[in-house]
């Protein structure tokens, strides 16, 4: 196994553990709706399709970007896939960077043919090794899109992790300019502010997918992965890091109202999916909710599908929405 492989072995049952979840409270779960006992919809006529990159998707839910690059990773994938295309909602994938190094076949358009996929790639890999490696990132699995993952915190933590970010936004406005895809931009747990998204959107960006503080604790993370006793107490203050998603959505909205917003990180139900909407995000991301399904079939990727857009549904109906629209507009208690 070469250091990325063992890397995202580690990431992998790290992730899958509930003490690298945020310990706070779920500042989701403040954002409460105000009831409608008078709802004066049927719960079976309640639509929560939508459009993303100018494709109809069943919901606004995404399949979050989880790595590839390790033993479990095909597996894993192939299953996330397939579950995506059978209930045509969106699936990002993880870091295309070992794939891209060691030139692996990346099979995911076999298994998703139709739907959303989106690619991925660290800002900073795109810094140090041009824009080539982006559009590369790109055609191997004809993506609709590329996700460039902006993760500094992270890459602190982690032993050997990238500290020279000066070019990063040079090389996200290179590739705003260049690629022929949308690019959208994503943190990967501790957020993106609003003065980040004006920068974003000056280099040209207009999706910005907000992974904020709340669920997967990347810094956690790569703190029990580091094996250098020095590095261990520099980054012991910095394990809660970062800023909230339910927050952040409508700061960003404000700041930058024709940006694009994904509302993730946290994420853990369709009640959340539900407060992204509101909050001001047009589709939703979970990551590490789909892990363990992930590898255990392709039935049980879909099985939490079904949960969450039931969940999203019940909490449309308890709010008399009947479309993504209305849910939007939603009165929340004060
Ligand atoms: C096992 C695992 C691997 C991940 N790998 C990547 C990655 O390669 N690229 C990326 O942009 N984000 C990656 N993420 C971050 C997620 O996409 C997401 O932004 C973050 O985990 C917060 O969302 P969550 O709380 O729903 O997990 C990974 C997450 C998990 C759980």
């Amino acid at each position: 196994m070469t250091d990325i492989t063992d890397r995202k072995a580690d990431h992998i049952n790290l992730a899958l553990q509930s003490e690298h979840q945020s310990q706070a409270i779920s500042t989701f779960d403040s954002i409460r709706f105000e009831h409608n006992a008078l709802p004066e919809v049927a719960l079976n006529d309640i639509d929560i399709s939508t459009q993303f990159l100018n494709q109809n998707i069943s919901a606004p839910i995404m399949i979050g970007a989880m790595t590839g690059g390790c033993d479990k990773g095909d597996i894993i994938n192939r299953h996330l896939a397939e579950a995506a295309e059978a209930c045509n909602i969106p699936m990002a994938v993880g870091s295309q960077r070992a794939a891209l190094e060691h030139n692996q076949t990346q099979a995911i358009r076999q298994h998703a043919p139709n739907t959303v996929i989106l690619g991925n790639i660290g800002a900073t890999q795109i810094q140090q090794q041009g824009i080539d490696l982006a559009q590369r990132a790109v055609e191997a699995i004809s993506a609709n899109a590329l996700v460039i993952h902006i993760n500094p915190l992270q890459e602190l933590v982690q032993q050997g992790g990238d500290r020279d970010w000066k070019q990063v936004l040079e090389a996200i406005y290179q590739c705003a300019d260049k690629l022929t895809v949308p690019i959208i931009v994503k943190e990967v747990g501790a957020g993106i502010s609003p003065r980040n998204a004006q920068k974003l959107q000056q280099a040209g960006i207009k999706w910005i997918e907000v992974a904020g503080r709340g669920g997967t604790n990347w810094a956690s993370i790569e703190l029990a992965r580091n094996q250098l006793s020095q590095e261990k107490s520099i980054a012991a203050p910095f394990i809660d890091w970062g800023m909230d998603t339910a927050p952040l959505l409508p700061a960003i909205n404000k700041a930058c109202p024709k940006l694009n917003l994904i509302g993730s990180g946290g994420v853990r139900h369709g009640l959340d999916v539900a407060r992204c909407i509101r909050l001001g995000a047009s589709i939703s991301a979970l990551a590490q909710p789909f892990l363990a399904p992930s590898l255990e079939s392709t039935e049980a990727v879909i099985e939490k599908i079904t949960v969450l857009r039931e969940q999203l549904r019940w909490a449309m109906f308890l709010t008399g929405s009947a479309n993504l629209e209305t849910l939007q507009k939603a009165p929340l208690q004060t």
